[in-house]
Protein backbone atom coordinates (compact mmCIF):
# COMPACT_ATOMS: atom_id res chain seq x y z
CA UNK A 1 0.00 0.00 0.00
CA UNK A 2 1.14 3.26 -1.17
CA UNK A 3 2.76 4.92 2.55
CA UNK A 4 0.78 8.41 1.52
CA UNK A 5 -2.54 7.09 1.67
CA UNK A 6 -1.58 4.79 4.60
CA UNK A 7 -1.08 7.69 6.60
CA UNK A 8 -4.35 9.09 5.70
CA UNK A 9 -6.09 6.08 7.52
CA UNK A 10 -4.33 5.88 10.19
CA UNK A 11 -4.84 9.55 10.56
CA UNK A 12 -8.72 8.90 10.12
CA UNK A 13 -8.69 6.22 11.80
CA UNK A 14 -7.16 8.12 14.80
CA UNK A 15 -9.65 11.25 14.75
CA UNK A 16 -12.76 8.98 14.35
CA UNK A 17 -14.08 8.31 17.51
CA UNK A 18 -13.75 12.28 18.22
CA UNK A 19 -15.86 12.76 14.73
CA UNK A 20 -17.83 10.63 15.97
CA UNK A 21 -18.30 11.94 19.22
CA UNK A 22 -18.76 15.26 18.25
CA UNK A 23 -21.26 14.78 15.60
CA UNK A 24 -23.08 12.40 18.34
CA UNK A 25 -23.38 16.28 20.47
CA UNK A 26 -25.38 17.76 17.49
CA UNK A 27 -27.72 14.62 16.52
CA UNK A 28 -27.44 11.58 19.69
CA UNK A 29 -28.00 9.33 16.95
CA UNK A 30 -25.81 11.22 14.09
CA UNK A 31 -28.27 11.34 11.62
CA UNK A 32 -31.51 11.64 13.93
CA UNK A 33 -32.50 12.72 17.45
CA UNK A 34 -31.89 16.03 19.60
CA UNK A 35 -28.55 17.93 20.69
CA UNK A 36 -27.30 15.96 23.83
CA UNK A 37 -25.53 18.48 26.35
CA UNK A 38 -22.16 17.42 27.21
CA UNK A 39 -20.74 18.30 30.64
CA UNK A 40 -17.41 20.68 30.84
CA UNK A 41 -15.26 17.84 32.32
CA UNK A 42 -15.99 15.86 29.36
CA UNK A 43 -14.78 18.19 26.97
CA UNK A 44 -11.69 18.95 28.96
CA UNK A 45 -11.26 14.93 28.79
CA UNK A 46 -11.94 14.93 24.96
CA UNK A 47 -9.36 18.01 24.28
CA UNK A 48 -6.66 15.91 26.22
CA UNK A 49 -7.27 12.78 24.18
CA UNK A 50 -7.07 14.93 21.01
CA UNK A 51 -3.52 16.68 22.49
CA UNK A 52 -2.35 13.18 23.17
CA UNK A 53 -3.18 11.90 19.33
CA UNK A 54 -1.86 15.10 17.87
CA UNK A 55 1.33 14.29 20.04
CA UNK A 56 1.48 10.23 19.06
CA UNK A 57 1.01 11.48 15.39
CA UNK A 58 4.07 13.51 15.50
CA UNK A 59 5.12 17.37 14.64
CA UNK A 60 2.86 18.31 11.78
CA UNK A 61 -0.13 17.77 14.25
CA UNK A 62 1.43 18.88 16.84
CA UNK A 63 1.89 22.26 14.94
CA UNK A 64 -1.65 22.10 13.81
CA UNK A 65 -2.77 21.79 17.38
CA UNK A 66 -0.40 25.10 18.60
CA UNK A 67 -2.08 27.02 16.05
CA UNK A 68 -5.56 25.93 17.28
CA UNK A 69 -4.69 26.78 20.58
CA UNK A 70 -4.55 30.15 19.75
CA UNK A 71 -7.70 30.53 17.32
CA UNK A 72 -10.26 30.46 19.80
CA UNK A 73 -12.66 31.49 16.74
CA UNK A 74 -11.96 27.27 15.24
CA UNK A 75 -12.40 25.57 18.44
CA UNK A 76 -13.82 26.07 22.05
CA UNK A 77 -12.06 27.89 24.60
CA UNK A 78 -11.31 24.41 26.97
CA UNK A 79 -9.90 22.86 23.43
CA UNK A 80 -7.45 26.44 22.94
CA UNK A 81 -7.06 26.20 26.58
CA UNK A 82 -5.26 22.40 26.77
CA UNK A 83 -3.60 22.56 23.47
CA UNK A 84 -1.84 24.91 24.72
CA UNK A 85 0.62 22.94 26.36
CA UNK A 86 1.69 21.86 23.06
CA UNK A 87 3.53 25.19 22.42
CA UNK A 88 6.35 24.17 25.26
CA UNK A 89 5.41 20.96 27.09
CA UNK A 90 6.08 18.49 24.10
CA UNK A 91 8.62 15.43 25.20
CA UNK A 92 12.17 15.54 24.10
CA UNK A 93 11.97 12.41 22.61
CA UNK A 94 9.07 12.85 20.10
CA UNK A 95 10.66 11.80 16.64
CA UNK A 96 14.39 10.96 18.07
CA UNK A 97 16.96 12.51 20.16
CA UNK A 98 17.76 16.07 19.62
CA UNK A 99 20.81 15.52 21.74
CA UNK A 100 22.28 13.53 19.07
CA UNK A 101 21.84 16.66 16.69
CA UNK A 102 23.45 18.45 19.41
CA UNK A 103 26.48 15.60 19.24
CA UNK A 104 27.01 15.77 15.73
CA UNK A 105 26.22 19.45 14.99
CA UNK A 106 28.17 20.80 18.12
CA UNK A 107 30.04 18.16 19.81
CA UNK A 108 33.33 20.26 19.63
CA UNK A 109 32.13 23.08 20.81
CA UNK A 110 29.75 22.70 23.36
CA UNK A 111 29.65 20.74 26.45
CA UNK A 112 26.89 18.22 26.07
CA UNK A 113 27.01 17.65 30.27
CA UNK A 114 26.00 21.72 30.80
CA UNK A 115 22.59 21.22 28.59
CA UNK A 116 19.14 21.41 30.40
CA UNK A 117 15.78 20.75 29.19
CA UNK A 118 13.78 24.28 29.04
CA UNK A 119 10.91 23.42 26.49
CA UNK A 120 9.55 21.46 23.64
CA UNK A 121 7.67 22.75 20.94
CA UNK A 122 6.38 20.48 17.34
CA UNK A 123 9.77 21.06 15.54
CA UNK A 124 11.84 21.86 18.05
CA UNK A 125 13.63 21.34 21.32
CA UNK A 126 15.15 23.83 23.80
CA UNK A 127 17.63 23.96 25.82
CA UNK A 128 19.94 26.18 28.44
CA UNK A 129 23.70 25.34 27.88
CA UNK A 130 26.93 26.76 28.61
CA UNK A 131 28.74 28.67 25.46
CA UNK A 132 32.00 30.25 25.51
CA UNK A 133 31.32 31.33 29.07
CA UNK A 134 27.95 32.18 28.40
CA UNK A 135 24.40 30.69 29.30
CA UNK A 136 22.93 30.51 26.04
CA UNK A 137 19.23 29.20 24.94
CA UNK A 138 19.88 25.91 21.85
CA UNK A 139 17.39 25.72 20.18
CA UNK A 140 17.47 22.09 18.31
CA UNK A 141 15.73 21.02 15.45
CA UNK A 142 14.41 17.83 16.29
CA UNK A 143 16.07 14.83 13.91
CA UNK A 144 14.76 13.58 10.82
CA UNK A 145 11.97 16.16 10.66
CA UNK A 146 11.41 16.88 7.16
CA UNK A 147 10.29 13.68 4.99
CA UNK A 148 7.38 13.47 8.34
CA UNK A 149 6.26 16.95 8.06
CA UNK A 150 5.84 17.33 4.25
CA UNK A 151 4.09 13.85 3.71
CA UNK A 152 1.91 15.07 7.03
CA UNK A 153 1.50 18.53 5.98
CA UNK A 154 -0.04 17.06 2.85
CA UNK A 155 -2.44 14.84 4.73
CA UNK A 156 -3.81 17.59 6.86
CA UNK A 157 -4.50 19.73 4.38
CA UNK A 158 -5.77 17.25 2.14
CA UNK A 159 -8.11 16.29 4.93
CA UNK A 160 -9.28 20.20 5.63
CA UNK A 161 -12.42 19.69 3.24
CA UNK A 162 -13.46 17.01 5.12
CA UNK A 163 -13.15 19.04 8.20
CA UNK A 164 -14.82 22.03 7.35
CA UNK A 165 -17.92 19.71 6.23
CA UNK A 166 -18.73 19.85 9.83
CA UNK A 167 -17.63 22.99 10.56
CA UNK A 168 -19.50 26.49 10.93
CA UNK A 169 -19.51 29.00 8.19
CA UNK A 170 -17.52 31.39 10.38
CA UNK A 171 -15.18 28.28 11.03
CA UNK A 172 -14.98 27.80 7.72
CA UNK A 173 -13.71 30.95 6.76
CA UNK A 174 -10.68 30.90 9.67
CA UNK A 175 -10.11 26.96 8.10
CA UNK A 176 -9.82 28.12 4.64
CA UNK A 177 -7.51 31.07 5.49
CA UNK A 178 -5.94 29.11 7.22
CA UNK A 179 -5.12 26.24 4.66
CA UNK A 180 -3.74 28.86 2.03
CA UNK A 181 -0.88 29.51 4.73
CA UNK A 182 -0.50 25.86 6.14
CA UNK A 183 2.41 24.64 3.89
CA UNK A 184 4.46 27.63 2.65
CA UNK A 185 4.93 28.79 6.38
CA UNK A 186 5.47 25.68 8.26
CA UNK A 187 8.45 24.83 5.86
CA UNK A 188 10.03 28.29 6.08
CA UNK A 189 9.60 27.93 10.39
CA UNK A 190 11.34 24.45 10.02
CA UNK A 191 13.98 25.86 8.58
CA UNK A 192 13.99 24.29 5.05
CA UNK A 193 12.46 26.94 3.16
CA UNK A 194 14.28 30.53 3.05
CA UNK A 195 11.98 32.95 4.76
CA UNK A 196 10.72 35.96 2.72
CA UNK A 197 12.92 38.58 2.50
CA UNK A 198 15.94 35.88 3.40
CA UNK A 199 18.75 35.83 0.83
CA UNK A 200 20.26 32.87 -0.07
N1 LIG B 1 15.41 31.67 22.94
C1 LIG B 1 14.57 31.05 23.77
N2 LIG B 1 14.70 31.22 25.09
C2 LIG B 1 13.88 30.59 25.96
N3 LIG B 1 12.88 29.76 25.59
C3 LIG B 1 12.68 29.56 24.29
C4 LIG B 1 13.51 30.18 23.30
N4 LIG B 1 13.07 29.79 22.07
C5 LIG B 1 12.02 28.97 22.30
N5 LIG B 1 11.77 28.83 23.62
C6 LIG B 1 10.71 27.97 24.25
O1 LIG B 1 10.59 26.80 23.48
C7 LIG B 1 9.26 26.62 22.98
C8 LIG B 1 9.31 26.01 21.60
O2 LIG B 1 9.98 26.88 20.70
P1 LIG B 1 9.33 27.30 19.32
O3 LIG B 1 10.22 28.28 18.71
O4 LIG B 1 7.91 27.72 19.52
O5 LIG B 1 9.40 25.93 18.53
P2 LIG B 1 8.28 25.15 17.65
O6 LIG B 1 8.31 25.80 16.31
O7 LIG B 1 8.79 23.75 17.61
O8 LIG B 1 6.96 25.28 18.34
C9 LIG B 1 8.66 28.03 23.03
O9 LIG B 1 7.26 27.96 23.20
C10 LIG B 1 9.35 28.63 24.24
O10 LIG B 1 8.70 28.22 25.43
MG1 LIG C 1 6.07 27.06 19.03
Amino acid sequence: MNGLFRRYLVVLFRFLPFALAFLRDRRRFILFGSPRRVADEIHRQRAEQIRDTMLELGPAFIKVGQVLSTRPDIVPPVYADVFGTLQDEVPEDVGGDPKQVVDEELGDELDRSTLEPIAGGSLAYVYTADYRDERIALKVRRPGLKPVIERDLRVVSGLIPLVSLFASERQQYSIKKRRRRLRGHHLERAGFRPRRGDHG
